[in-house]
């Protein structure tokens, strides 16, 4: 039998008084392009929901740290993370191939703008997302506080195709079943995936959609008044800056913690 010695079995450095190291518990792949995984979390670790964190991976040499969004609410006693895998990423052609049992580091101080405090008082929440960009609103709507601060909550997906948007889909579904959240989302939470390169009953992405009022008329919801209607955003450089100026063309006003408005913006972080 193989000696059981792999070159990285163990971290070969000391863990920095600001990272945690956590185990890997469980991973899922969806596509190539996408998985989940979930990490143990340390007792003394606080985050509100929508909020990011970096990880990395022990290593010989100096770890690589990206930034991820916290998939997770605030809630759980496990941290989730919904990452893309990039060929020759430097964290994430590593980050792809991790087992249960393996060790991911964590920074301590979490961070960012997508959270119900930097948002004023509304009725409708919309979270507007492509591709990893849904990972914080995986976050929110497992919160219970979405639901005592807003009456509906809208989660918009943009994907290329039907496989990438299984991730939010099953989430959903089960969240209807949770006993903490279900009865609070039934009948105010509703997620609307679109496809751009695989036919579905869906299709489009998320900004024509809203430039065309076709989001709403599908939805069934007049369109975005900045006297009720809320909104974050969590996609690429693009996405976000086409996404913000349509929202601005509606009267919303970017907000940010120490100013709250009617919409904030996040990048989906790439590793
Ligand atoms: P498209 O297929 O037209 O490029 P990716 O997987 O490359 O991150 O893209 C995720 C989704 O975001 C895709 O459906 C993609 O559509 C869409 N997308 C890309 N750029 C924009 C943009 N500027 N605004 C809205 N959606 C975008």
């Amino acid at each position: 039998a193989p000696p059981n010695i792999a070159p990285n079995a163990a971290p070969a450095f000391a863990i920095p008084d600001n990272v945690f190291a956590e185990t890997v518990l469980d991973v899922q792949h969806y596509t190539d392009r996408l998985f989940r995984f979930r990490i143990s979390r340390p007792a003394s670790f606080r985050f509100r929901s929508g909020e990011f964190v970096m990880i990395g991976l022990p290593n010989a040499d100096k770890p690589v740290f990206r930034a991820y969004s916290i998939a997770s609410p605030s809630w759980d006693d496990e941290i989730e993370f919904f990452s893309i895998k990039v060929e020759n990423g430097p964290l994430t052609e590593h980050l792809q191939r991790i087992k249960p049992g393996d060790t991911v580091l964590m920074r301590k101080k979490p961070t960012g703008t997508l959270v119900l405090d930097a948002l004023t008082p509304g009725k409708r929440l919309y979270m507007l997302s492509t591709g990893t960009g849904v990972a914080p609103f995986a976050s929110l709507v497992r919160d219970p506080e979405t639901y005592e601060k807003f009456e509906d909550v809208i989660v918009v997906q943009t994907c290329r195709d039907i496989a990438e948007l299984t991730y939010i889909t099953e989430l959903v579904a089960n969240l209807m079943e949770d006993p903490l959240v279900g009865e609070m989302a039934a009948g105010r939470l509703r997620l609307h995936t679109t496809t751009t390169r695989q036919v579905f009953e869906r299709m489009g992405r998320v900004t024509d959609l809203m430039r065309s009022g076709k989001l709403f008329a599908d939805l069934g919801v007049p369109s975005m008044n900045p006297e009720v209607d809320r909104a974050m955003i969590c996609g690429s450089m693009a996405m976000i800056n086409e996404t913000k100026s349509i929202l601005e063309g509606f009267g919303l006003v970017e907000g940010a913690n120490n100013a709250p408005a009617s919409f904030v913006v996040e990048r989906a972080f790439v590793g």
